[in-house]
């Protein structure tokens, strides 16, 4: 029987790399995508050798409103259908929304909301027909809190992610198709380097409240398997998630109001 193919975005790096190497070592072929073609390939060669599974490689900017299909078609080219989608693909914008070009906030939009919502519905059907599907989009324990300032449509996309994917999730009970929102605080990857918040997060936070990406990745592997809607990986993180369950958003604003600056750069 052919092995199984899971589709990755935003490999090239921190937790969509370390999903790569999870789906390989259980035996899944995987496709990996991100903007970075280098890292990609050098991905996939040390997964092939270690995994001994295949690995497809697809160069595309999420941005571009064309990349979900390009995606797609490539795979398709290789006669390859998707058995499993992570959604993972991300970043921060940081800034206030009023001082932010729209042009950033549309590709931002893009990239964490339509792109992954597109590659969802562009596999779904096929996997209930197959009687087989996993789907973990990568949301963020931010998305179950009420927004703070700055970074102002972060937190409204990892909030849509989990919106969608707990419909999604009821949508294909008991057809095989298992779908998570996986739900990660503070973790070690290049995100904080790449949004210029990394002395700031550094300095404002306690080690222990971060994770490692293999961490966290495993984490949403085994969510999926269980079909867990909603994954929130480490003790202290379920701990803030239900808190932010039971307190009033009033009291959460005013929590965030004084404290997110500690978090979020505020400056465009
Ligand atoms: N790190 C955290 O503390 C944290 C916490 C909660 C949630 N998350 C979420 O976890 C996910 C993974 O982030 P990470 O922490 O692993 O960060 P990361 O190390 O910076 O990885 C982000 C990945 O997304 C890709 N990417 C970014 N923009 C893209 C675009 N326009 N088109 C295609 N790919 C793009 C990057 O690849 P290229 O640059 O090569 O394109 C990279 O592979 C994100 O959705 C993030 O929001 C992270």
């Amino acid at each position: 029987m052919a092995r199984r193919l899971a589709l990755i975005t935003g490999a090239s790096a921190g937790i969509g790399a370390a999903f790569a190497r999870i789906y390989a070592a259980h035996g899944y072929d995987v496709a990996l995508t991100a903007r970075r073609a280098d890292k990609l390939t050098a991905l996939a060669e040390d997964i092939s050798l270690r995994a001994g599974v295949e690995t497809l490689t697809i160069a595309a900017d999420l941005a571009d409103p064309a990349a979900p299909d390009a995606i797609l078609a490539e795979l398709a080219a290789h006669g390859r259908q998707v058995d499993a989608l992570v959604n993972n693909a991300g970043y921060g914008l940081t800034g206030l929304f009023a001082e932010t070009d729209w042009h950033d906030q549309k590709d931002f939009i893009q990239v964490m909301v339509t792109a992954p919502s597109e590659l969802a519905h562009r596999v779904v059907a096929g996997m209930v027909e197959r009687r087989f599907g996993r789907i973990v989009n990568v949301a963020s324990l931010a998305g179950l809190m009420p927004g703070a300032a700055g970074h102002t449509l972060y937190a409204a996309s990892k909030s849509y992610l989990v919106r969608f994917s707990q419909s999604l999730h009821l949508e294909t009970a008991n057809t095989g198709v298992h779908v998570s929102a996986l739900c990660p605080g503070f973790t070690y990857s290049e995100f904080h380097d790449v949004n210029g918040t990394r002395d700031l997060v550094t300095r404002s936070t306690p080690g222990w409240l971060w994770l490692g990406a293999d961490e966290v990745a495993a984490n949403g592997y085994e969510a999926a398997e269980a079909n867990r809607p909603v994954c929130v990986p480490g003790a202290p993180n379920k701990a803030i998630a239900v808190l932010a369950k039971l307190l009033p958003d009033e009291w959460l604003l005013a929590l965030l109001a004084s404290q997110g600056g500690r978090f979020r750069n505020t400056r465009a």
